[in-house]
């Protein structure tokens, strides 16, 4: 990240804030990084203990060598394709800061269409309710649900034993750990005695296809777990499961809500197999096909 390496020309090496920004935008840009101003924007705001906001009006400010340090190093991993958001630790989800690193999938702005759908139906509901996020990773779903109805009573699970050491983390810097319960298990093996107690089930299960995911940015297949990603080779491995185990765990007025990729036809037909009732497909902010909800078969 010397001026002359990254520009490819014997500029002067930079010195003030706004340069260092300009030159590793320009670097990264080189390295094929989608993002490389925003970037290049987290990655300096973090290694000075700074907003992105503050950037804005410190571009003459110069940087000392701890803090170029830093920076570098940040940069260099950024160079080697690895997400922006394990560098700098975290990930805004639901106006709300989780903590990520590789243990767990860091969480997409698409998936706050499934946060979105449960608190209104959550908002409808008699005081008390029970949540059940199944495949909870980084607590994300579970945690911004818990946030906004304040007497819910969460239940998060997943298969991975890593990521249920990071979670409970984020339940308790949202001040929320006191109403999640995180368990480990395969589906509803964590859940087996807890039959028709949930007013709402949640999932954002692994859904792409094994040949979506070859074509996958680097970020993606190399450093996020793969398993919560894929979902076989049609993406319906898990979500079929869960579709046709679900009823036996919601209470008969209870719903389900799971988030869907290029599969999703599959799953609308599978609940309507299953006989769910009033079976709808939620688009998301782009457009695209992102949630199927459905009441319990009578
Ligand atoms: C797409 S990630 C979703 C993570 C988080 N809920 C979110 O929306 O950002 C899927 C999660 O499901 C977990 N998972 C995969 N297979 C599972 C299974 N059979 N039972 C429970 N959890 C599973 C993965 O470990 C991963 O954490």
């Amino acid at each position: 990240m010397s001026g002359a390496g990254a520009t490819g020309k014997s500029a002067a090496p930079p010195r003030l804030l706004g340069e260092y920004l300009a030159v590793t935008t320009e670097f990264l840009e080189g390295k094929g990084v989608e993002s490389p101003r925003i970037d290049a924007e987290l990655m300096l705001a973090t290694a000075l203990g700074m907003t992105r906001v503050d950037l804005y009006t410190n571009h003459e400010r110069p940087l000392v060598a701890d803090e170029v340090g830093r920076y570098r190093d940040m940069v260099k991993r950024r160079a080697g394709r690895e997400p922006v958001h394990y560098i700098v630790g975290s990930r805004e989800f639901w106006s709300l800061d989780f903590r990520v690193d590789r243990r767990v999938l860091i969480p997409r702005p698409e998936t706050e269409l499934l946060v979105e759908l449960a608190v209104e139906f959550l908002k409808a509901r008699d005081p008390g309710a029970r949540l059940l996020d199944l495949g909870t990773g980084s607590g994300a779903i579970a945690v911004s649900v818990a946030s906004e109805i304040t007497d819910l009573q969460v239940l998060a699970t997943d298969t991975s034993a890593s990521v249920l050491e990071l979670a409970p983390m984020n339940a308790q810097a949202h001040s929320v750990a006191d109403r999640i319960e995180f368990c480990r298990g395969d589906l509803f093996a964590a859940v087996a005695d807890d039959v028709e107690s949930f007013d709402l089930l949640l999932s954002n299960p692994p859904y792409v296809t094994s040949e979506e995911y070859s074509g996958l940015q680097p970020e993606v297949r190399q450093w996020e777990p793969m398993t919560a990603l894929v979902g076989g080779d049609d993406g319906m491995s898990v979500v079929g499961r869960l579709v046709d185990e679900a009823p036996a765990y919601l209470k008969s007025d209870g719903q389900l809500m799971v988030e869907v990729g290029s599969q999703w036809r599959q799953v609308v037909e599978r609940f309507e197999a299953g006989g769910w009732r009033d079976v709808q497909l939620k688009r998301d902010l782009a457009g695209c096909e992102r949630v199927v909800t459905g009441l319990r078969p009578d």
